[in-house]
């Protein structure tokens, strides 16, 4: 709701002369000294009274978002020049950014430059595939280089920090915001956070290309109980330690500069006024020495989850360790009554506020606080030909194929090829939710890409179906635009078109799902099936007998048993971004062998969720055939998922053969290898993403059936081997105990190599010694 207010605010914009006056100011150079950092942080805090450091904590969106071209509102212009603003977000552009900063170095007292946020979550203009998406790829250096490419365009359009990345671990598909992170793995998750850390903030943060990365939220976000966004969250320290923390650790080992909390609460108390996670794991633990921001006014929030008043709840954050207050203004309004009252103490403030101020330091914000606003850099570096050939490239690597059994795939290209389905002609479903700051004209629809790919393929376009023909659907997913127009034509009318074109052609391209705001922020389903108008529009073009591929697009694992069973392939593309119809080309017509795995295990039905490869075995494992009385096993269906966490095809097959280990016991400071050789005995180049996993069988707390440790992604050519070498120490074997502390426990461990969570061929066990 106070989102929405705060958008009708911003329709009342004024506008602003760029001519602002530039007054001298002197800053000490942005050296990444921490020393230098620490002496011109004092001098300034020595300088600033209780309502300047106040000022520092409060960040600001003045509306309208920046995809409507938002400059800053009245309201927000005379806040920075009373020196109430620490940090705007949600505008962009140079010549705007410019004119807040002026009013902040030029208008207040110190000329104390802003922070300047935004979210650039897959991408800035050159949208890449939602991250769920990315994740599949498990191309750590591809996520690296699109994060590169996001820091680079975002900070010549101005911005110097960013709200990414998000590395929530869920295991709920129901959970829309699925689509924003890397899936239901933790040890994978901690690999993907380090890379796009990298990617957004480089080696320098001084640079003009880098920017300020924020993991988020923190903590345990996407475990919302019932899948519901911003719901409760309760699970016990053992879990959390071992299945959820570890993305956020890796980002702060990474030197993330900023952390978000998140909406929900963590053991009944709200992770933003939550001192043992921001304080006693954040800080003390972890030694986290960044800033942490909340979310979207989670500070308030905390009213509506009974924690207090406005006051109660900014002094209880403040305390907690929260540094900045995002929209809600609770701590600019209520924190200096607090310190009178001896609520809060000014040591708390100053250090917030101090924290603030480093990361302007870190920038480089005081030496320059202009040096993101270069307008050559617009055109330069925003939307390039280099950015989009990448945008391609990681989403056809990002593509998961599901089912080949009927060989559709690839496609000849001169094949006359039936292009049906409500996604297979759409650019605004192309680039993904949360891509606020791309821009949908720009993405390529799969028609014109297949037409790109295949100049001398014959192809004819049906709709064929709505995405759904559920109008209060509809209403609930268009809130930001229209994802789901419903066709004046009927649903009768429309089958009718698909089956004729079907007809004339040699083979069917079935481009099908989800709308792209069906999944994100408050996207949360109960249901997990493609909707019943698509559903109805498969089953009857799979009835023509035709060689048929479904192309899905989807923000999170859907439920497809019922499609699976049909004669079809299936290749998974998420929402592919930018490049979508262009990538989306090159593999169904075999530039591009698929080599994306899933990163997230696609349930048999709803009911089995959260369904995850690295469950407990249980004290009454459930058989792998057949029913059994007294089995942890369901009566209606398989415990095992439709599709395990790993797993994907390619156009080529891969034999994996002669696992070895170079000892059957390793001391606690030693190591072991672990090789196999996989042959390509298809008929395909291909890349293969080998997969290394351990089962400790005897431990003090009950062990995961199978946990990741390793993964490399390699490619072979069509009959060619290679041979792959894992080494395992100790290190590997860590968990964290019910003291909570990460160690290994000596005893027997079982090692997989395989491709994927459920293959079993090869295993080897081995002691770790005392
Ligand atoms: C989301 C965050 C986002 C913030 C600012 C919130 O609603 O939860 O992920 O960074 O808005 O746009």
């Amino acid at each position: 709701m106070i989102k929405k207010t705060i958008a009708a605010v911003s329709l009342s914009i004024l506008s602003f002369t760029l001519n602002a006056q530039q007054k001298e100011k002197t800053y000490t150079g942005p050296k990444l000294n921490k020393t230098e950092m620490n002496k011109t942080v004092s001098s300034l805090l020595d300088k600033m009274t209780i309502e300047e450091k106040i000022g520092q904590l409060n960040l600001l969106n003045p509306g309208g978002g920046v995809a409507t071209g938002a400059v800053v509102s009245d309201n927000v212009q005379q806040k920075i020049k009373d020196g109430n603003v620490g940090g705007l977000f949600g505008v962009s552009g140079p010549e705007k950014i410019r004119i807040a900063q002026e009013y902040a170095v030029n208008d207040t007292r110190l000329g104390i430059p802003l922070l300047i946020g935004s979210d650039v979550i897959h991408g800035y203009k050159t949208t890449f595939p939602i991250p769920l998406g990315t994740a599949a790829s498990w191309n750590m250096e591809l996520i690296k280089q699109s994060a590169q490419v996001a820091a680079t365009e975002a900070t010549a359009d101005g911005i110097n920090w960013n709200f990414s990345p998000m590395v929530d671990v869920s295991r709920d598909p129901r959970w829309g915001r699925v689509a924003e992170g890397a899936g239901e793995d933790a040890y994978l998750g901690s690999q993907i956070a380090r890379a796009m850390i990298e990617g957004y903030q480089g080696d320098d943060l001084t640079k003009t290309n880098t920017m300020i990365a924020t993991v988020k939220h923190f903590a345990l976000y996407g475990a919302p109980e019932a899948g519901r966004d911003y719901n409760s969250v309760d699970m016990s320290r053992v879990k959390m330690f071992n299945q959820y923390l570890p993305p956020y650790k890796a980002a702060i080992d990474a030197g993330v500069a900023s952390v978000m909390t998140s909406f929900n609460d963590v053991d009944g108390v709200p992770a933003t006024g939550n001192k043992w996670l921001l304080t006693d794991l954040l800080r003390e633990r972890w030694k986290f020495d960044g800033f942490v921001v909340s979310d979207y006014t989670s500070v308030n929030e905390m009213i509506a989850h009974g924690m207090g008043d406005l006051q109660d709840v900014s002094a209880l954050a403040l305390k907690a360790g929260l540094d900045m207050d995002m929209v809600g203004e609770g701590f600019v309004t209520t924190l200096k009554k607090s310190l009178e009252e001896g609520r809060v103490t000014e040591e708390e403030i100053t250090t917030a506020a101090k924290r603030i101020l480093e990361a302007k330091y870190k920038l480089g914000l005081f030496e320059d606080p202009y040096k993101y606003l270069d307008k050559k850099r617009v055109k330069k570096d925003i939307l390039t030909k280099k950015h989009r050939a990448l945008a391609r490239e990681v989403a056809a690597n990002s593509f998961v194929l599901l089912k080949k059994d009927q060989q559709v795939l690839p496609i000849d290209k001169k094949a006359k090829v039936a292009l049906i389905g409500p996604l297979a002609n759409d650019k605004n479903n192309m680039p993904g939710t949360w891509s606020p700051t791309g821009d949908f004209d720009n993405a390529i629809p799969v028609l014109e890409g297949l037409k790109n790919v295949a100049p001398k393929a014959k192809i004819t376009y049906a709709k064929g179906a709505n995405i759904t023909n559920d109008k209060q659907m509809a209403e609930n997913v268009n809130v930001f635009g229209p994802k789901i127009v419903i066709s004046e034509k009927s649903p009768e009318e429309l089958l009718a078109e698909a089956l004729k074109v079907a007809q004339e052609a040699d083979v069917i391209v079935a481009v099908v799902g989800e709308a792209s705001e069906m999944s994100g922020e408050a996207a949360s389903r109960t249901n997990l099936l493609i909707p019943e108008s698509q559903k109805k529009l498969i089953r009857e073009l799979a009835k023509t007998g035709k060689p048929m591929v479904l192309v899905l697009m989807s923000g999170r694992p859907l439920n497809i048993s019922e499609e699976a069973q049909l004669p079809v392939d299936i290749l998974q593309v998420w929402h592919p971004g930018v490049e979508a119809g262009n990538a989306i080309g090159d593999v169904i017509f075999g530039d591009y062998n698929p080599s994306g795995k899933l990163t997230a295990s696609w349930p048999r039905n709803v009911g089995q969720v959260p369904v995850y490869y690295s469950m407990k075995t249980t004290g009454r494992p459930g058989t792998q055939d057949g029913f059994e009385k007294f089995k942890s096993k369901y009566i209606d269906v398989d415990n095992s998922p439709l599709f395990p966490f790993g797993y994907g095809l390619s156009y080529t097959d891969f034999e994996y053969t002669n696992m070895q280990l170079s000892s059957k016991e390793m001391n606690m400071n030693g190591s072991i290898t672990v090789t196999t050789t996989i042959k390509n005995t298809g008929d395909y180049d291909g890349e293969e993403v080998v997969q290394l996993y351990i089962h400790d069988k005897v431990r003090s707390i009950t062990p995961p059936q199978k946990q990741l440790i390793g993964f490399q992604k390699i490619e072979i050519k069509k009959g060619k081997s290679k041979t792959v070498t894992f080494t395992i120490s100790a290190e590997d074997l860590k968990f964290y105990n019910s003291s909570l502390d990460f160690i290994a426990e000596p005893g027997e461990f079982e090692v997989f190599i395989g491709t994927s969570s459920s293959d079993n061929n090869q295993m080897k066990t081995f002691i770790l010694k005392e």
